[in-house]
């Protein structure tokens, strides 16, 4: 790990580190998917192994199961758990309601339950993320195998009749195969541009046969935690209607790590 950490990584990593405040003794914490989140469970795992703070983690996905593990954070099931404190995770946007597009790593439907399992969802992103409205960003809507040309051709169908300014649908590849979430389904992503009404768009989309859950996340997200390269974070409270702007001192990222952890 380089001594010092690019804007990028401070970025995600000052984020992270001001989201894991809001986690506390004996907290049931959902773990989120992605690089930012990847930062997040870091800090947690510091947490339980320098300031022995007794946590349960229920992960998203096997890759943040795994992370967890590897820096100490305990982990259960969700069914195990049934319901979480708190959940912390990363965006692929967020919109001014911080409304968000999320599954670019492809762990929407874990994501999205363990989100909807929560008391609250924190939301930990940088200023690449944010957007007027939501749809730069490719959709992720997971679907399962059988018959998934035929569920693209019906949502491609179904799209022709939405507010939004895309209509193409692409099945999501991995070294040319399709792309296998953690549950053995695809992933088609939809090039919307901007989506004019996400509630609608969700609700019409979860209604086709085939498709699993997509990856809009509306009314979810309490506080979004966006980090800058500079070291400030913004903490917005969407219930409280609250901004704040804190500075995170970056004293030593190394403890971070543990040997063998990515
Ligand atoms: C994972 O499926 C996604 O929902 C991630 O939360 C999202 O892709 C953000 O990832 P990064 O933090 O790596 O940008």
């Amino acid at each position: 790990m380089p001594a010092e950490l690019s804007p990028i990584d401070k970025a995600k990593y000052v984020a992270a580190r001001r989201a894991v405040d809001f986690v506390e003794d004996g907290m049931r914490v959902g773990l989120g998917t992605g690089s930012t989140a990847a930062w997040m469970v870091r800090c947690l795992g510091e947490l339980v192994r320098e300031e022995g703070m007794k946590i349960t983690g229920v992960a998203t996905s096997g890759r943040t199961a795994e992370l967890a593990r590897q820096v100490g954070v305990p982990i259960k099931t969700l069914d195990e758990v049934k319901w979480l404190d708190l959940t912390i995770d990363g965006t692929d946007e967020y919109d001014p309601s911080l409304n968000l597009i999320k599954g670019g790593g492809g762990a929407l439907l874990q994501e999205k339950i363990v989100a909807t399992a929560s008391d609250q969802m924190i939301v930990i992103a940088d200023l690449s993320k944010q957007v007027d409205a939501l749809g730069a960003f490719p959709l992720p809507v997971e679907v399962i195998p059988f018959g998934w040309q035929t569920t693209k051709a019906l949502i491609e169908e179904m799209l022709s009749n939405v507010d939004v300014m895309g209509r193409g649908a692409s099945l999501r590849l991995n070294d040319r195969a399709p792309f296998r979430t953690d549950e053995g389904n695809f992933i088609l992503d939809l090039h919307l541009r901007r989506i004019g009404n996400p509630q609608q768009l969700s609700l019409i989309l979860n209604q086709i046969p085939g498709v699993v859950e997509n990856g809009l996340f509306l009314d979810i997200c309490d506080v979004l935690v966006i980090g800058n390269g500079d070291g400030t974070v913004e903490v917005r409270d969407i219930n409280n209607g609250t901004v704040e702007h804190e500075r995170i001192d970056i004293i030593d990222t190394e403890n971070l790590f543990v040997d063998g952890a990515e």
